[in-house]
């Protein structure tokens, strides 16, 4: 009695498993975890990404990668794809390429390019996890003199008092406490902390 009843739940979500991975674009980085199946990445989706996709704003991603992330960002009436390596932005080029965006390769901490007080949003994730503090600091820095007044600034960042983070080499030495103290003192102002989403690291939303 049991098996027909479970062979007709299991065939439907069967096919939508088949479906989902079909749709799905073969991006790099969703070995990392896909913003649309896991659910702490959704929830940085639906809370710290979604709401703030304007087609009348100006955004900028720093480390996009493969464009795990940026996949939601292109939306934006211009977005500003910023990365160290060049083989990167490449890789990105095949996947994401619309008049919109602009691909800058830069010298891991500076915005070639974009105007002062230009950018309404700035979004980083899976990048500033592996920044050393004076990096980060030269960043935050830097991003001062590109974003509007009131731009929303996201950035996830590694978080050693969380144990996946120790455990991680290739994290750097951050907490909140530390990443808090270096917003402040670049003169931001912290809208929004979030330190139980992520398993390994946490995100701080500031604005100038
Ligand atoms: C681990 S990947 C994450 C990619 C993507 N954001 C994701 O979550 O799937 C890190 C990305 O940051 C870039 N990157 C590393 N250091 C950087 C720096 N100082 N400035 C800008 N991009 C950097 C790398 O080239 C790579 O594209």
């Amino acid at each position: 009695m049991l098996r027909p009843k479970k062979k007709r739940k299991l065939l439907p979500r069967i096919f939508a498993a088949i479906k989902r991975e079909l749709k799905s674009p073969n991006v790099y980085g969703l070995q990392w975890g896909d913003p649309d199946i896991v659910r702490p990445l959704r929830f940085i989706r639906d809370r710290y990404v979604l709401p703030y996709v304007s087609s009348e704003h100006t955004a900028v991603e720093i480390g996009p990668g493969g464009g795990r992330w940026t996949r939601y960002l292109v939306d934006f009436k211009k977005l500003y794809v910023v990365d160290y390596h060049a083989e990167a932005l490449a890789e990105l080029k095949r996947n994401f390429c619309k008049s919109s965006m602009e691909f800058i390769k830069n010298n891991g901490t500076d915005f070639p390019g974009i105007a002062e007080r230009f950018v309404d949003y700035l979004f980083s994730f899976g990048t500033f996890v592996h920044l050393d503090a004076p990096i980060i600091e030269t960043y935050l820095a830097n991003m001062k003199m590109i974003l509007k007044p009131g731009a929303d600034a996201v950035i996830q960042y590694s978080d050693k008092t969380k144990i996946m983070a120790q455990l991680n080499e290739s994290f750097s030495e951050n907490t909140p406490e530390k990443m808090r103290t270096m917003v402040l003192n670049a003169g931001y102002t912290i809208r929004e902390e979030d330190l139980t989403t992520m398993w390994h690291s946490s995100v701080i939303r500031f604005t100038v």
